[in-house]
């Protein structure tokens, strides 16, 4: 596989607002991530968050900035050339990315949400000319909180959020990244889209990438199962739509500054 995406798969993104490839990466492939993955959980930082009861590990930020192996997957042609293809540009950078540790037993829900409501108005992005390549570093099965999408609900656009009313403070964005999420799909919209086009439940086996659109209405349930359910997610973005934040903006491994083209290059695990 070369990576690229078939004109059939693009249409399917295009109409569904995702796409779930089977096991791209091999499993010596997974490995390499997952021990990468778990180096990075263990370095106490800003950039890693936590569950509610204050000690497991929920998600790790700007891993393409602090893991040579994520800095190395992010340029192979298994994810740069589908979000060449998708973004519609040889010329994109990683606005964000982060491990979702979702631990067995453990993982707390995502509540539903659509990606580009946090870049637009709390980061500045303009257009939602960017797209999500998630690498499942376990298997996701119905029992451990797979990501749930509605799909063709990206057509919808930005919609007007439920908004959790958690105060304006320098670290508001920590709302962002909890279980009680700051901004939430409404109740009405979730219902309305979801009886016309079901719920997608992207299960697969660990290697899978799920390709999806900034603005497709998603979220997940807790991990009720004693497997983790890792997934690594990147957000390639256009260079040409770096956002300008509003003020300070919120910290770099949320939002990055850095928007220098990504070359391609095979990594090899
Ligand atoms: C997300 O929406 O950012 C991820 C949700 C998940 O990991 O299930
Ligand atoms: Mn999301």
């Amino acid at each position: 596989m070369t990576g690229a995406l078939s004109q059939e798969e693009l249409e399917q993104y295009r109409s569904q607002g995702y796409l779930l490839r089977n096991s791209v990466f091999a499993p010596e492939e997974v490995d390499s991530l997952v021990a990468a993955a778990e180096a990075l959980y263990r370095v106490d930082s800003p950039a890693r968050t936590v569950e509610r009861d204050g000690v497991t590990v929920r998600a790790v930020h700007a891993c393409h900035t602090s893991s040579d192996v994520f800095a190395a997957v992010i340029k192979d042609p298994r994810m740069l050339l589908p979000a060449h293809q998708i973004v519609g540009t040889d010329s994109v950078y990683i606005h964000q990315s982060k491990i979702n540790a979702k631990r067995a037993l453990e993982g707390d829900v995502w509540q539903w949400h659509q990606d580009f409501t946090y870049w637009h108005w709390e980061d500045g992005m303009r257009a939602p000319n960017a797209v999500n390549l998630a690498i499942l570093l376990d298997a996701a099965t119905e029992f451990n909180g797979p990501l749930l999408l509605v799909p063709g609900s990206h057509r919808q656009g930005l919609m007007d959020p439920a908004r959790r009313d958690s105060g304006a403070g320098p670290e508001s964005w920590k709302n962002h990244l909890a279980a009680d999420l700051e901004y939430t799909v409404q109740v009405k919209d979730l219902a309305e889209l979801s009886e016309e086009s079901g719920i997608f439940s992207a299960t697969a086996p660990a290697g899978s990438v799920l390709l999806f659109d900034p603005q497709i209405v998603h979220g997940s349930g807790v991990n009720m199962s004693p497997i983790d359910r890792r997934m690594a997610i990147f957000s390639y973005n256009e260079v040409a739509n770096l956002p300008v934040p509003p003020g300070d903006g919120r910290p770099k491994f949320l939002s990055s500054r850095e928007a220098a083209p990504l070359e391609l290059a095979a990594w090899t695990g």
